[in-house]
């Protein structure tokens, strides 16, 4: 058996997980438990959670593009009731880490909503979307904001003891900083990165493909940014990183983790092919094998970079 001779353990925060594969939260749902089984996973991360119940963006939510795919669903959501009543009990059922993916209107609702969740002990721990648009700073992304992050994380991590995980916005500038920040705050992991914003156009109506003028690209076009995002915060931060956009295969996911990802998270795939994440987990355990890699720390952050090279990027 590949499993007696290798270690695909990986940790964030205090949590074990036994594999570095969890699902993209909103690009994975309940149904898929006919498809695959979800106690191969690594973590469960359902659709992010709203205070109340929304109704999500003005149709057509989605469109695709070359290697990838626009969404602007918003976010769609049945409230946090639904959540605590439905969600939580449905996933508790299976033996692997539930973490729970929180958006919110504004730093108050943050905090609030996280500080109910954290009463769940089948919870093991929250990942802030902080992607979304804080209403009381304009609708910019509270991910955008040094100011604005360093407050949101560090409010709620005075009022929870669970893992946080940050889910950063590519959309910035200096993804370094914002990371730093983040972590000074008190977060105990990164996402790196939710999807960046995009627009296309139907020529014959000109009109945007999607309701919502703009959305996020997610898919295989963005794993490039991706993996350059990874590998910058990696130079920076000594807290573990979850890698998110554009894998769709093993290889993908282990050119994450040598980039410096210690988990890594798969959306659009799953609509190609539910049984993408279980495919990657046995073969990232093959591909362990045959260049006789015995843990998968080993990989993590493992990108050779000669003296050279560090010279000119400095
Ligand atoms: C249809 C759809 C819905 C999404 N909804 C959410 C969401 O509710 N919360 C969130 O943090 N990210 C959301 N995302 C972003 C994904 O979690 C993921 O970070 C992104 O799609 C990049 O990964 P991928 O290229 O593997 O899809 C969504 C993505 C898609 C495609």
């Amino acid at each position: 058996m590949i499993e007696d001779k290798i270690n695909t353990t990986v940790n964030i925060g205090n949590i074990k997980l036994k594999n570095p594969i969890m699902p993209a939260s909103g690009a994975f749902g309940e149904g898929m438990d006919r498809l695959i089984d979800f106690n191969q996973l690594g973590a469960l991360i359902p659709k992010s959670i709203t205070k109340y119940p929304q109704r999500g963006n003005v149709n057509p939510r989605a469109c695709e593009t070359q290697a990838g795919m626009i969404n602007s669903i918003g976010i769609q959501s049945k409230g946090i009731e639904y959540y605590i009543q439905n969600t939580i009990p449905y996933y508790s059922q299976y033996n692997v880490p539930l973490i729970s993916s929180i958006s919110a209107d504004s730093i108050e609702e943050f905090i609030e909503m996280s500080e109910l969740i954290s009463t769940f002990t089948e919870v093991e721990a929250l990942e802030l979307n902080i992607s979304c648009p804080n209403l009381k700073n304009n609708g910019e992304a509270f991910g955008m904001n040094k100011k604005v992050t360093y407050e949101l994380v560090n409010k709620i991590r005075q009022i929870t003891n669970k893992p946080l995980l940050v889910k950063l916005t590519p959309n910035v500038t200096n993804i370094q900083s914002i990371a730093k920040t983040a972590e000074s705050a008190g977060a105990d992991a990164l996402v790196v990165a939710n999807t960046p914003l995009a627009m296309a156009i139907d020529i014959h109506s000109r009109k945007p493909k999607v309701g919502n003028i703009m959305g996020g690209l997610s898919g295989p076009a963005i794993k490039p940014i991706i993996i350059r995002q990874i590998y910058q915060v990696y130079e920076v931060s000594s807290l573990p990183i979850i890698g998110s956009g554009g894998v769709i295969n093993a290889e993908d996911a282990i050119e994450m983790i040598i980039a410096g990802a210690s988990a890594v998270q798969v959306g659009t795939a799953n609509f190609v092919s539910p049984t993408t994440m279980v495919n990657i987990i046995q073969n990232i355990k093959h591909y362990m094998e045959h260049h006789q890699i015995k843990h998968l720390k080993e990989l993590i952050g493992s990108v050779e970079i000669s003296k050279q090279w560090q010279k000119d990027y400095i």
